[in-house]
């Protein structure tokens, strides 16, 4: 089925140049044009549509309160803000609403892979109320130390990129923030941010700044508080698990873009656990009693409850922010990377050797089955070989070598 798209600019010229520029996606897009707000809630109004493309600066409520409207009345829509001007506050207070924001001019290509990446894997999430709160979702549950930490180093007369990287480099619902932040301000450059280092540096410390103290972009731990999981085991897995990824990319040779994209997406991989364990804390302690109760994977038991896993809910929600194919695809397929073979090393595979590696040593937060290293996938991208070296640089205990040994065939 065809997406529809609206695009709302301010300009006649303008729209009739994207009309014309976009007439060859006609195939694959169903496209409205319109000048006004108005116009643009009463195409809401009258039909579905799948993608609002609005520009910030129309002359009635503006785009930015246009978006909000679309929000409000139909939340699972996927909102991109655009405007020519690129200022750092402008795209800050786009994303309050927003969840990418491009510059004008801007080419069918680049419209064609942000529409693409905001909507992939959609079709994995059926359940039309879960896939409406992850559209809303503005920010996640931090730690609240790491929180408190990084309040207070950045409100510090001295404060630092060292420090900001330390702190944010911790917590996945910072990362994910911080990588949607500049994949928007940086926008030519998203597919190379590497790392959270290299993100805060593009950024600069007035800017990580002003994220924390005045725009609040980071959340501290409120509706955390009845997760029926316990969130410290949960941060500690993602650190863990980035930290081992990071030592298998780092065993292939493939260079510190690779190395610390394998971080990130290992930091990154459960936060799908985060959001289904904050914001339906009573429905997660049924997927807990579950899993107390029956031999599940904890992916089946959430499915069993939800009609979708924590996979699909974070790569969801890393796809609506614009974070990059590889860590996306890493965080959907982390317990069945089957489905996605490709020969070679890649992160899904970095991570799912990581993820599988940590849960055998029980650092998991939610004790389901434990998910095995899949051997028939590493095979068939001819990584097999490299599992027992895995096994040696993430230091494996001998919970971790007992795991590994039950996934031999
Ligand atoms: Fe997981
Ligand atoms: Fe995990």
């Amino acid at each position: 089925m065809k997406k529809r798209v609206l695009f709302v600019l301010a300009e006649p010229s303008d729209l009739a140049s994207l009309r014309t520029m976009l007439a060859p996606l006609s195939d694959e897009w169903e496209m409205e044009f319109v000048l006004k707000e108005e116009e643009a809630l009463a195409v809401l109004a009258q039909s579905t549509i799948d993608v609002i493309l609005s520009e910030i600066h129309l002359t009635g409520m503006g785009g930015l309160q246009l978006l909000t409207e679309v929000k409000s009345r139909a939340p699972r829509v996927i909102r991109i803000a655009s405007s020519s001007c690129a200022h750092r506050a402008t795209i800050v207070s786009a994303l309050e609403v927003a969840h990418q924001f491009i510059p004008m001019p801007f080419t069918p290509e680049v419209l064609k892979v942000t529409i693409a990446r905001a909507g992939a894997l959609g079709a994995r999430l059926t359940n039309e109320s879960l896939r409406s709160l992850i559209a809303g979702i503005r920010t996640l549950p931090s730690l609240p130390q790491l929180y408190q930490e990084l309040v207070a180093a950045m409100g510090s007369s001295n404060a630092s990129v060292e420090a900001a990287t330390r702190i944010i480099s911790q917590d996945m619902a910072m990362v994910s923030k911080l990588l949607q932040v500049v994949n928007s301000a940086f926008f030519g450059l998203r597919r190379t941010i590497s790392s959270p280092a290299h993100a805060i540096a593009l950024l600069g410390i007035d800017s990580v700044k002003s994220l924390v103290l005045a725009v609040q972009v980071f959340s501290q731990f409120e509706q955390a508080k009845r997760s029926p999981i316990s969130l410290e085991v949960l941060w500690k897995h993602g650190l863990t698990t980035g930290t081992s990824a990071r030592d298998i990319a780092k065993s292939q040779d493939i260079g510190s873009i690779g190395v610390e994209g394998a971080f990130m997406a290992g930091l990154l991989h459960d936060i799908g656990l985060l959001v289904l364990a904050t914001n339906y804390s009573e429905q997660y302690g049924e997927v807990v009693t579950m899993l107390k109760n029956e031999r599940l994977s904890t992916c089946d038991a959430e499915r069993a409850v939800f009609k979708a896993s924590h996979e699909d809910v974070g790569a969801y929600l890393l796809g609506l922010w614009g974070v990059s194919d590889a860590i996306v695809e890493a965080v959907a397929f982390h317990h069945a990377p089957g489905e996605r073979c490709q020969e070679g090393f890649s992160t899904l595979a970095a991570v799912h050797v990581a993820n599988s590696l940590e849960e055998a040593s029980d650092s998991l937060a939610t004790s389901g089955i434990p998910t095995a290293i899949d051997l028939q996938y590493l095979t068939a991208c001819g990584l097999a070989k490299h599992v027992p070296l895995w096994q040696e640089v993430v230091g494996c205990s001998p919970a971790r070598e007992s795991a590994a040994a039950a996934a031999q065939p």
